[in-house]
């Protein structure tokens, strides 16, 4: 269980888990039940799934708790970034969810719109800006899941060029400082236009980076997206708020 929940000045709803596991158990279940609603109200969901290591422990939850409880084959999976390695990379944020997510559950096919890494970059931010545009014409996306950096980055947007690019494309080819250092990442417009956004943030080692984030700190690419969404939803254990 959560530690509660606190709404911020901005209509951000704060859930505070003890620990990196409680978490990933609050956050699984919040993916449920977003998923759910959506199928429940249009009869289809479609997320946009965040990359890095913490949604893995989300993957696993959501295979143990929630296998049967939600209609899966109803689940549309689309990506807010991705490296540009093949889906067979240990540094591929799809083949991350393929491991502890979509092959649990039996999903594949059509329902996975994947970043073609494989592509290349720009190749790969091209042809995903089309994806997402198709998707998009359908109306907003039903939930995007994003992780934070440690420098305040999220999906791949690392700079203020990546964060004003949006005007023009839907997926964007940006650098990384660390390796893999390429990526392509989808806009702060393409990532905004969604019912619902989670940010899900663990470890002391983000600490500074939600502390600038909720003082409204412009230079870090995720107060962008903060700022343009009317409710994000912020999921975070203890450790993550320590400067809070
Ligand atoms: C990526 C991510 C990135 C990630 C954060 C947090 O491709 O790396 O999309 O934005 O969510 O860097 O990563 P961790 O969950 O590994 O701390």
């Amino acid at each position: 269980m959560t530690d509660g929940e606190y709404h911020q000045p901005s209509a951000r709803v704060v859930q505070v888990a003890a620990t990196r596991e409680e978490l990933a158990t609050a956050v699984a279940g919040r993916i449920s039940e977003i998923l759910a609603a959506a199928i429940a109200e249009r009869g289809e969901a479609r997320w946009v799934l965040s990359g890095g290591s913490t949604p893995i422990d989300v993957y696993k939850q959501l295979v143990a708790d929630h296998a049967e409880t939600l209609d899966w084959p109803a689940v549309r999976f689309f990506w807010g970034d991705e490296r540009s390695v093949p889906a067979t990379s240990a540094d591929s944020n799809y083949g991350s969810a393929r491991r502890w997510l979509l092959e649990p559950l039996g999903i594949n096919g059509r329902a996975v719109q994947r970043i073609r890494g494989e592509l290349g970059q720009r190749a790969a931010a091209e042809h995903y800006s089309g994806v997402v545009g198709v998707a998009l014409e359908k109306g907003r996306w039903d939930l995007v899941v994003l992780g934070l950096g440690a420098d305040g980055h999220t999906a791949s947007l690392f700079s203020a060029r990546d964060v004003t690019a949006g005007q023009t494309a839907l997926a964007i080819a940006t650098a990384a400082p660390v390796a893999p250092h390429r990526r392509v990442s989808l806009t702060v417009e393409a990532l905004i236009n969604t019912r619902r956004l989670l940010f899900v943030v663990s470890g002391e080692s983000k600490a500074r980076a939600v502390r600038r984030l909720f003082d409204g700190d412009s230079e870090l690419p995720a107060t962008h997206v903060l700022a343009g969404h009317q409710s994000v939803e912020w999921c975070l254990d203890r450790q993550a708020m320590t400067l809070l």
